[in-house]
Formats: C-alpha cells, sequence, structure tokens
C-alpha cells in the first residue's frame, strides 16, 4: 500500500464521517471527537512506527489501521447514542463489519486486507490474544497504543471543559462520585490492568486509563505518555489524598523506568552493530 492508496482511504473516511454529521449540536461535539480521534490516532501510530524503524509500506499500514479502528463509532452513535458497548454493540467488531461490508479495501492484497480487519477487530480487547499471527500483532499492539495515547488526551481535555461544553458520550454514563472503589485501587497497586466491569463510579474509570500505562508496548509510547504528562493530567483529576498521590509517584516512575530501560536497550543495540 502506497500514500497515494492512503491518501484515497482518507478521502473515503472523511466522506464517511460527514454521512453522520447532525444538525443537533450536542451530537455532532460526539461525532467530531471520533473524528479527531482518529486524525491523532494516525499521527501517534506513525510516530511510533517510525520510531520501530518500519519500512514505508508498513508505516502506511499501520496508519490504515489507524484511520479505521474506530470507524463503527459512527454507526453505533447514530443508532444508539452511546460509546458505551456494554449498552449497545461491540465498536470495535462493528468497525470491522463496516470495513467488510463497505468494500473498501477491495483492491488491496489479502494479506494487508486481512491485518487491517483483525487489527480493528481486536483494537479494545482486555490483552492481546495469543492465537494470532506476528504480523497481526504487531499492528495490533501498534494501534493499542496509539488508541490509548489519544483517550488520554480526550479525557484531560474533556475534565477540563465546563460540563454544557463536553463531548456528552466521553464519560460513559459513570455517576461522578467522590470516591475510589478499593478493587480497583487494589489492582493499580498490584501493578494490573483494571477491568471495564469493575467500574462504579468516574473516579474508577479514570483509574482504569492510569492502569494503561501497564498495557504499552513500544518505547515511543512511553516516551510520548512520560512528554505529555498523561499520568499527572488523569491523576489531577482525581480526589487527591495520600494514596493517589503515592500512587501516580508510582505510576510516573513506572513509565521512567520503562523510557530508560528502552533506552538503555537501544543504546547497546547501536554499540553491538558497530
Ligand atoms: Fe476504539
Amino acid at each position: 500500500m502506497n500514500r497515494t492508496e492512503l491518501s484515497a482511504l482518507k478521502a473515503w473516511f472523511a466522506d464517511y464521517c460527514r454521512s453522520f454529521y447532525s444538525s443537533d449540536a450536542g451530537e455532532q461535539r460526539n461525532i467530531s471527537l471520533k473524528e479527531l480521534h482518529t486524525r491523532n490516532v494516525c499521527d501517534n501510530i506513525t510516530a511510533i512506527a517510525r520510531d520501530e524503524l518500519l519500512n514505508e509500506d508498513r508505516q502506511v499500514l499501520a496508519e490504515v489501521v489507524a484511520l479505521f479502528h474506530d470507524v463503527g463509532r459512527f454507526p453505533q452513535y447514530r443508532q444508539y447514542k452511546t460509546f458505551k458497548d456494554s449498552e449497545s454493540t461491540n465498536h470495535a467488531a462493528l468497525s470491522a463489519r463496516v470495513l467488510l461490508e463497505s468494500n473498501v479495501l477491495a483492491g488491496f492484497p489479502k494479506d494487508e486486507r486481512e491485518i487491517i480487519v483483525q487489527s480493528v477487530r481486536l483494537h479494545n480487547v482486555f490483552a492481546v490474544p495469543g492465537k494470532i499471527s506476528p504480523e497481526v500483532e504487531l499492528f495490533l499492539k501498534l494501534v493499542r497504543d496509539a488508541d490509548k495515547l489519544d483517550i488520554w488526551r480526550v479525557f484531560i481535555e474533556y475534565y477540563a471543559l465546563p460540563e454544557e461544553e463536553r463531548a456528552s458520550a466521553v464519560g460513559l454514563g459513570f455517576p461522578d462520585l467522590p470516591f475510589c472503589s478499593e478493587e480497583v485501587l487494589a489492582c493499580l497497586d498490584s501493578g494490573r490492568m483494571v477491568n471495564l466491569a469493575m467500574l462504579k463510579t468516574m473516579n474508577d474509570f479514570k483509574l482504569l486509563q492510569l492502569s494503561w500505562v501497564f498495557d504499552l508496548n513500544f518505547a515511543a509510547s512511553f516516551r510520548l505518555l512520560e512528554e505529555r504528562d498523561y499520568v499527572g493530567g488523569i491523576a489531577a483529576t482525581l480526589p487527591m489524598n495520600g494514596r493517589i498521590e503515592a500512587l501516580a509517584r508510582r505510576l510516573r516512575r513506572h513509565v521512567e523506568e520503562r523510557v530508560a530501560s528502552h533506552d538503555a536497550f537501544k543504546r547497546s543495540a547501536r554499540e553491538y552493530r558497530s
């Protein structure tokens, strides 16, 4: 796949998004949010793919996966007026269906189509499944990192806005109560990812987002996370107390350590080659 073909797919995506535009300002905010999210996930995945020294073809393929990863969000929102999968439909499976039913990938080789559709279909699973090809695994990990990096941005911007200006579907409808669930905090304390099924409050949802630092795959993802200080940004919206402060410090340290260990690995690989 080349850059000209990528441009054609971007034009298709822009038209597709436009077909879901709404005259209702509140609904349009939710649609625009996903369109902007897609653009940023494309930028993030390109930054990571370049840092991983993927060749031009693979960089383009990675960007196509990012371009289409949330294409199902638009029909999901039109039908159900929510982005909450548990109350509507699995948006990643719907994204894969949109790709297959629209035939937008019809002109591309079968192996590329499979990588795109599989990576899109699996981008939201709790953990990367064991039984997938190394190719799908690579692109799936790329899109999962690129996606998380922008979801952190979306939430930090969302929390900073006055309620009436927020895109209503972002918060997924969790009640904004002033506490965090013990089960969710314990999960983070032990360095594990929080499961969506555990959440009771909006603060739990923020903690789930923080737990994604345990599920990043690439050096550039940790560097971007550190540069943009998303851990600090999300933590600042939680009720501040000793436990949350200690948690934020620990998560920041985890990110710093991962950046340092990736840098050390790169240095030794360079020395080995020279
Ligand atoms: Fe998604």
